[in-house]
């Protein structure tokens, strides 16, 4: 079932994800070669506690730490270590936060100094296809218009959609339904209503995109050890059409 959100339960889930956006980008300009992921990960948390709000992952269903962190092969839910990062690297760093009854959920995904030319057209493309996902998120459409719009645009870069992790609703749970797949046929599922908030989250594999998860019950990494880029927005969509609400700003910012 689909909760719809009012105007006032999206502003609260726009102040989860404003301060998902912030902390995200506070991270951001840490990434660089000898920083450790562990290390960001207890910033992460400092953040949040700062801001009153709570880690949204640390808990969940068991997940051990306040932030993903995705290395390279890893595709997401890695756990973040000791061991410390180096140039070419590509770290993805997935973080939510839980404040005044909602969460808030983004994902971004950064070079370590200089990486190659693949990883940089990887990162280009996924992040395109969450936006071109977004542009879909308006009423009338369906579901799988979002899914269709990110698939074709990653297939296009050479890349393939990682099949076994979907974007979902979120409000007063991390994961509602629906169930938003990062690939389909269009005009396939529920019809988008004004009051829907969605978090897209397109993993895009440089190989093939087959996952396996570690020993560790969490992280996923590439069947074939390709890179694999993700980037996430949490959406409202309105009649006006979707309103990013995991942007700083409050608007809709392609920059990172
Ligand atoms: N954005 C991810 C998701 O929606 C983060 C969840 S990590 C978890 O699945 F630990 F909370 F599961
Ligand atoms: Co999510």
């Amino acid at each position: 079932m689909v909760i719809l959100k009012s105007p006032s339960e999206i502003e609260k889930i726009r102040q989860s994800n404003v301060m998902v956006a912030e902390i995200l980008e506070i991270l951001r300009q840490k990434v660089e070669p000898g920083i450790d992921t562990l290390t960001l990960d207890k910033i992460s948390e400092k953040l949040a506690l700062a801001r009153n709000a709570k880690p949204g992952f640390k808990g969940y269903r068991g997940y051990p730490y306040s932030l993903c962190t995705s290395v390279n092969q890893q595709v997401v839910h890695g756990f973040p270590s000791r061991r410390p990062l180096k140039e070419g690297d590509i770290l993805s760093m997935d973080f939510g936060i839980f404040y005044n009854d909602y969460y808030g959920d983004a994902a971004i995904t950064v070079p370590v100094g200089k990486v190659s030319d693949v990883a940089l057209r990887l990162m280009k493309a996924t992040k395109e296809a969450l936006f071109l996902g977004i542009e879909q998120a308006i009423p009338g459409k369906r579901l799988s218009d979002i899914s269709h719009a990110i698939q074709s645009h990653a297939e296009a870069a050479g890349f393939s959609v990682v099949r076994k992790f979907v974007g979902h609703g979120i409000g007063k749970a991390l994961h509602e339904d629906p169930q938003i797949p990062n690939y389909g046929k269009p005009g396939m599922g529920i019809r988008l209503k004004p009051g829907m908030v969605l978090a897209i989250e397109p993993m895009v594999n440089a190989g093939s995109y087959e996952v396996k998860t570690l020993e560790d019950g969490w992280t996923a990494v590439t069947e074939d050890g390709s890179l694999s880029a993700h980037f996430e927005h949490t959406v409202a969509i309105t009649a006006d059409g979707p309103v990013i609400l995991s942007a700083a700003t409050g608007k809709a910012s392609k920059k990172n």
